[in-house]
């Protein structure tokens, strides 16, 4: 049993949504599939599909015009919340700062965050993958004993059609995974994204320390989020 999360982005409509939501409830699998829709689409028919959104308000409520809560989030059934994805942190200047706040927010909100790190091409190219990733899980998980998901998303992987070597992918899941059981949270689960597709969505998933996979432009058509789903195992 792998969990697979689509993260919609900026994307989709009410149809579009109904219309996945109600093919994944018709799939066979023994999978955990969430949906991340923008966050008007999380009170749309969700056909018994867990859902998510794809950020949090660091404040409870008040004068923060555009923001949403987590407890209106709790308040549409969404049961997750991704918190510090890349494009957040690159486009919205999050900080691990930030993002543990949001985390804590999920939390007390009774939603599972899942929270991304990932490194730049830079930072991979000049050896510090393995310094940045320690450095967000130190700084991005507040002190809890809720249930949340890490997701390493390589930043230069998102939407590009790169993926590390398996290899580069084992390493850094395993980095995660001895952080977490030192810290006593080995059974947080650790998503793989970044770049995958039908076509090597089976090979990530079977890498150890990979127990599901966060999945971007592929999971916004039945035509290529079905096939994971069905073959990932
Ligand atoms: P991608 O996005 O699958 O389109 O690369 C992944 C993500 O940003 O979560």
């Amino acid at each position: 049993m792998k969990i697979i999360i689509g993260n919609w982005k900026m994307n989709g409509t009410r149809t579009m949504f109904e219309n996945m939501t109600k093919i994944i409830s018709q799939t066979k699998t023994s999978n955990r599939v969430i949906v991340c829709p923008p966050y008007t689409l999380l009170y749309s028919e969700n056909n018994g599909i867990p859902t998510g959104a794809q950020d949090i308000s660091t404040h409870d409520n008040g004068a923060y015009t555009g923001e949403i809560s987590g407890q209106m989030i709790a308040e549409t059934g969404a049961k997750y919340v991704i918190v510090g994805h890349s494009e957040r942190r690159l486009y919205h200047n999050e900080t691990n700062e930030i993002i543990k706040q949001k985390t804590t927010m999920a939390i007390q909100n009774k939603l599972t965050p899942i929270i991304c790190i990932g490194e730049t091409l830079d930072e991979r190219e000049s050896n510090k993958t393995e310094k940045i990733i320690t450095n967000m899980l130190e700084n991005c998980i507040p002190n809890t004993e809720h249930e949340f998901m890490i997701a390493y998303e390589p930043r230069w992987a998102i939407g590009t059609g790169m993926t590390p070597t398996p290899n580069e992918i084992e390493s850094v899941h395993n980095i995660i995974f001895e952080y977490l059981k030192k810290h006593n949270h080995e059974t947080t689960s650790i998503l793989y994204g970044g770049s995958v597709s039908p076509s090597n969505a089976t090979a990530i998933a079977a890498i150890p320390h990979v127990d599901g996979l966060l999945i971007g432009g592929a999971s916004l058509k039945p035509d290529t989020f079905i096939p994971i789903i069905e073959s990932v195992k």
